[in-house]
C-alpha cells in the first residue's frame, strides 16, 4: 500500500511523509533527506500488532533498527556471493537485507490512533489508545467505541476511499488536534474487528449519521462490492 501513496498525488494521502525501502542499502544512498535530526517510525512493509514498529530518534538508530528488519541471512547465497566478487572484477554484492520496509515521519504528541473500515457507504470505529509509556496503539488492546469522534475525521476518510476508490478499506487515521495522518491502509487483506464488535456505524446521507444497528460482515462485504459494481466501479461522489 505504500507504493500507493508514493505514486499518488493526493494531498490527504500525503499530509504523512512516508518512504518505502527494498533494501537497508536504498536507505543508505537517501540518507540525507534524514539530517535534520528529527524523529522517525520504521515498520516492516507486512505485519500487525505493531510488531516490529520501532521509533528512531536520529539516522544512526534508524538505520541500526532497519538493519534488523530487513535482514534476509543465508549462509549459502552469502557464500557464492563472496566467491563471485572474488571470480569477477567489480561484482557488486547482493542485499543481504532484502526485506521491505517503511519509514514514516514521527507525528508526536498522539494519545492513540483511529481504526476505520468503510464498507461502501457504512462507516465503523474503533478508538485505539497507545500502550502504556508507548508510542503504539495496535495490538495494545485498549480499544472501546465511541461516537465522539474528531470533527472531519469521517469526511477524511471519505475522500482516501474515494481517492483509493475501492469498494472497502481499512485505514489507520492519528490525529494531532490539527491535522489528519494516514498511518496505515489495507484493502485486500485486512482485520475486520471493528466491524464484528460494533453496535453502530457511521454513514453519510447528506449528513453524517450514526445507525445504532450490528453489521454482520458477510453481507457488508458483499453488499459493499455488489454497490461498487452497480455503480461502474466507482466509489461514491
Ligand atoms: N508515523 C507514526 N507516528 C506516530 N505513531 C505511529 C506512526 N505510525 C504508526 N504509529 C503507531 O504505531 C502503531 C502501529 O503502526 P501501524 O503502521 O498501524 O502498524 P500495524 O500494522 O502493526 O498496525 C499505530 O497504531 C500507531 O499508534
Ligand atoms: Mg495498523
Amino acid at each position: 500500500m505504500e507504493i500507493i501513496r508514493k505514486i499518488s498525488n493526493d494531498k490527504n494521502i500525503k499530509t504523512i511523509d512516508s518512504q518505502v525501502y527494498g533494501t537497508v542499502e536504498e536507505l543508505i544512498s537517501s540518507k540525507n533527506i534524514y539530517s535534520n535530526k528529527s524523529a522517525y517510525v520504521i515498520k516492516p512493509s507486512e505485519g500487525a500488532m505493531s510488531k516490529g514498529i520501532s521509533l528512531a530518534k536520529d539516522f544512526k538508530q534508524l538505520l541500526a533498527d532497519a538493519k534488523k528488519i530487513s535482514a534476509t541471512p543465508s549462509l549459502i547465497i552469502d557464500l557464492i556471493d563472496r566467491m563471485r566478487t572474488l571470480k569477477h572484477k567489480g561484482y557488486i554484492k547482493e542485499s543481504t537485507h532484502r526485506k521491505k520496509f517503511v519509514v514514516q515521519d514521527f507525528i508526536p504528541n498522539l494519545q492513540g490512533d483511529w481504526k476505520v473500515l468503510i464498507y461502501w457507504n457504512k462507516f465503523y470505529v474503533l478508538r485505539r489508545l497507545n500502550r502504556e509509556k508507548d508510542f503504539r496503539a495496535s495490538g495494545g488492546g485498549r480499544l472501546s467505541y465511541t461516537r465522539d469522534i474528531p470533527n472531519g475525521m469521517l469526511d477524511y476518510a471519505k475522500s482516501i476511499i474515494k481517492h483509493l476508490n475501492l469498494p472497502n478499506v481499512s485505514l489507520d487515521i492519528a490525529f494531532d488536534g490539527k491535522t489528519f495522518y494516514l498511518l496505515e491502509f489495507q484493502a485486500v487483506y485486512f482485520g475486520t474487528y471493528t466491524l464484528e464488535h460494533s453496535s453502530f456505524y457511521f454513514s453519510f446521507n447528506k449528513e453524517w449519521e450514526i445507525v445504532e444497528k450490528k453489521s454482520i460482515l458477510e453481507d457488508e462485504y458483499v453488499r459493499s462490492i455488489i454497490s461498487y459494481i452497480d455503480n461502474d466501479l466507482k466509489y461514491l461522489e
